[in-house]
């Protein structure tokens, strides 16, 4: 995870409590998708995190062993197991970051676009329990097709009469993560140092990496460019492949859903200065609704869409967003049209 800056006294005091092994202090975090593979690790990840101090698994295959597992570790939060929809609304009672990772994952020659028909009600229907149950509680959606599936959760939200967009949030944390590792690589940057804005979207090629606003500044050439952008493009589905049936990338989709797990609660515990990339409503491209960018993260989610990135892109990056535009666009259709078809 992100070495953390320095933290305010409240925060501190968590920490104190959660070594102590006392109780108080923390929030609380619902992962709904628990059994699963990103489900899993992601609990495990949840579990150490001395911001956490309750941590509800709820599944529709049983997440008792996984629950009893995790609640062996000597770590401040307290794990709960709730299994099959009869328990998804005592999963979801008084959260503070509800996690979606619930769903199928992609298969060797598909997109994300093809989850769309069985992903989709899937998060209808645990954004309708978070309306329900959760109504305050920050939403992180994994799912994919993340471009349609944040917008379905949008239009129930709303629907329920629950919608605050500074609280969904799409995961495309893995995307930094993975520029990040592979620009410091190709420069020969220290690891720790590197930070490549990703905007845009989760698919293909609506995933933009600024390479030019990369920190350190450094220089790439246009076959550099192409290369690493092609590659963070890509990176999900070389996994998928590797993979050979057996699923998606899951560790370090964990990873990736850890760090802004973690960057969110510190948000909601008023540490200053948390950014990180995410796929929200936005403001900053006039033709689409939801798009990913840098936001400032506070104790009410999103406090602002930095924005700044987006002004002096390079000649690629400025064709490559105007590419993306139509692509992006259709996916939220796709997602918000669904919603409203459904009575
Ligand atoms: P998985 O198949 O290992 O786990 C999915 C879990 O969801 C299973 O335990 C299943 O029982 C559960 N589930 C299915 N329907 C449910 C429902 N209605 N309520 C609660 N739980 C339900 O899949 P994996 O590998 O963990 O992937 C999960 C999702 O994460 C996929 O949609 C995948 O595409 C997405 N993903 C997103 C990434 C991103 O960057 N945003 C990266 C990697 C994966």
């Amino acid at each position: 995870l992100k070495p953390r800056a320095a933290r305010p006294r409240a925060a501190r005091r968590a920490v104190v409590v959660a070594q102590a092994g006392g109780g108080g202090g923390g929030y609380k975090v619902a992962i709904l998708g628990a059994a699963g593979g990103v489900g899993q690790t992601l609990s495990l990840l949840a579990k150490m995190s001395p911001l956490v101090s309750a941590l509800s698994l709820y599944d529709i295959s049983s997440v008792d062993g996984v629950a009893a597992d995790l609640s062996d570790c000597n770590t401040l939060a307290q794990v709960a197991g709730f299994t099959g929809k009869d328990e998804l609304a005592g999963s979801l009672a008084g959260a503070d970051v509800v996690v979606i990772p619930a769903g199928v994952p992609r298969k060797p020659g598909m997109t994300r676009d093809d989850l769309f028909s069985v992903n989709a009600g899937i998060v209808k229907e645990l954004a309708e329990a978070v309306a329900d149950h959760a109504p305050g509680a920050l939403v992180h959606v994994i799912t994919n097709p993340v471009n349609s599936t944040v917008p379905i959760a949008a239009e129930v939200l709303k629907r329920k009469g629950a919608y605050d967009p500074r609280k969904l949030f799409g995961v495309t944390t893995l995307d930094v993560v993975r520029a990040n590792t592979f620009v410091a690589a190709r420069k020969g940057l220290p690891l720790a140092d590197v930070d490549v804005p990703v905007v845009g979207g989760h698919a293909a090629d609506t995933i933009l990496p600024l390479l030019s606003k990369a920190r350190p500044k450094a220089a790439f050439t246009d076959e550099e460019v192409e290369e690493l952008t092609a590659r963070i493009q890509n990176a999900g589905t070389k996994v998928v492949e590797a993979k050979a049936g057996a699923g998606s990338a899951t560790l370090s989709m964990a990873y990736a859903a850890a760090r802004f797990l973690e960057a969110s609660l510190r948000g909601l515990d008023g540490d200053e200065a948390v950014y990180e990339c995410a796929y929200v409503q936005s403001q900053l491209v006039p033709e689409l609704p939801f798009f990913a960018s840098r936001v400032k993260l506070g104790r009410d989610g999103v406090e602002e869409e930095v924005g700044s990135e987006l002004r002096g892109l390079s000649g690629y990056e400025a064709r490559a967003l105007e590419a993306l535009k139509p692509k992006l666009k259709a996916s939220i259709d796709k997602g918000v049209a669904y919603v409203q078809q459904q009575q």
